[in-house]
């Protein structure tokens, strides 16, 4: 793998790179998350508490990365998820992520929130592109995405379903962010002091929620959030997915589940994979980490299913933690939006790269040569103490043991 020298090394770098060219309101609705922001915090030290076991001497001169996920070969096991509205951070930002997946040899997944037309991703290289879906009120608008997906050759369909109401974005709330963009004068201090960023979206336009403003003929738009909760369904249940199961005939994920318990009624569904998420921590405000739930669901869903995983990844140690403890692949919103913001495509490309280096890396000093050979005797939880006032710290690993077999999801 080549990578241009002149892009950040890390995640950690391509985010101080993102906050340095965005303007703060942009910058904010990309970083935030809901409520005391605590769930981003928990995220991060939840990953960080799980300690990968260094397996040397093993022979890995033949390792490789390289996964298959309904029936379809991955470079690694990652997958650039949905997230809405990347045209603010890049013009065009969701061809440009599209582009790079492809050119990775990983999924991409378009958000139901995205800046560009379904036609327009397609296009954007020969990779597997993913549609994600919300289910409007109006169901009859979110059925004509799924159909339009299915013939357009969007080959997985990513239902989104922990969105019953937004979480209070504060950032957001605070910085006025809405669409259109409504002129503060702080915002436009703020576009002043990013003159890259401003100079290119004077030329591309201001962008808009293409597929949504199309279908439910938005105009004029509050916040993000005051338009979601206009225009998302709060009854949703497994009754809508066992509904979509009968239209969408490829292999159909349910993103933003958190509750093991789940398991059994997406089996009798028929659907084929979970994305264990906390929406990065933008919904449920003190959420559980996803990664700390992740054994629970692969004890529940044995083979039967394919487990992903979203919430906080951003080095390739955090997807080899994932990988693991039963997950198939890992998906990710903020590593690659960040990287988006500092150079379209290249940079979303040299991020992958960063990400591909590292689960590499991890991977060799863990002595596995196949992805799915890695399992969580290779993870290592060190004991907290109990204390009086915390008798019943929260271990994840009690029930299912930390040296639990692995069956993973079908292929
Ligand atoms: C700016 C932004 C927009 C998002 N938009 C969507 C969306 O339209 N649909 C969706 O299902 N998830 C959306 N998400 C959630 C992501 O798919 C994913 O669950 C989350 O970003 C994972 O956490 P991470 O950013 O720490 O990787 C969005 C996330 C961000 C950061």
């Amino acid at each position: 793998m080549t990578r241009a020298s002149h892009h950040p090394h890390s995640i950690a770098e391509f985010r101080e790179a993102a906050r340095r060219r965005l303007p703060k309101f942009v910058f904010d609705y990309v970083d935030g998350g809901s409520g005391s922001e605590s769930t981003i915090s928990e995220n991060r030290s939840a990953l960080d508490r799980l300690r990968l076991l260094g397996a040397a001497p093993v022979d890995v001169s033949d390792a490789s990365q390289r996964v298959t996920l309904f029936g379809q070969d991955l470079s690694m096991p990652l997958i650039i998820g949905p997230t809405g509205l990347a045209g603010a951070v890049w013009p065009r930002g969701d061809v440009d992520l599209a582009k790079a997946a492809a050119e990775h040899g990983i999924p991409f997944v378009m958000s139901t929130a995205a800046t560009a037309n379904m036609e327009d991703v397609i296009a954007a290289g020969e990779g597997s592109k993913w549609f994600q879906l919300y289910l409007f009120r109006d169901r009859e608008v979110s059925e004509r995405m799924v159909d339009r997906a299915q013939a357009l050759g969007f080959c997985a369909l990513e239902v989104t379903v922990d969105n019953a109401i937004p979480g209070r974005r504060l950032r957001d709330a605070r910085n006025g962010f809405s669409l259109p963009f409504r002129w503060t004068p702080r915002k436009l201090a703020s576009c002043l002091a990013h003159p890259k960023w401003s100079l290119q979206m004077a030329r591309a336009g201001v962008p808009k929620l293409e597929l949504m403003a199309a279908e439910l003929g938005l105009e004029s738009m509050d916040t993000i959030a005051e338009l979601m909760q206009s225009q998302l369904d709060p009854s949703v249940s497994w009754d809508d997915i066992a509904r979509l199961r009968d239209r969408w005939p490829g292999p159909l994920v349910v993103k933003g589940v958190l509750d093991p318990s789940h398991v059994t009624r997406a089996k009798a569904v028929g659907v084929d994979g979970l994305v264990i998420s906390n929406h990065g921590g933008r919904q449920l405000d003190g959420s559980v980490a996803s990664i700390d739930m992740l054994p629970e669901f692969r004890s529940e869903a044995g083979d039967a299913l394919s487990l992903l995983i979203d919430s906080g990844f951003r080095t390739g140690s955090d997807i080899a933690r994932a990988i693991a403890l039963g997950a198939d692949a890992v998906q990710v919103g903020r590593a690659t939006l960040y990287a988006l913001a500092t150079g379209g495509a290249p940079a979303v490309a040299a991020a992958l790269e960063v990400l591909h280096r590292e689960f590499e890396i991890a991977q060799m000093l863990m002595g596995v040569r196949r992805v799915d050979e890695m399992s969580p005797a290779l993870i290592r939880r060190p004991l907290l103490e109990p204390t009086a006032a915390n008798p019943n710290l929260f271990d994840p690993n009690a029930d299912t043991g930390p040296r639990l077999a692995i069956s993973r999801g079908g292929a």
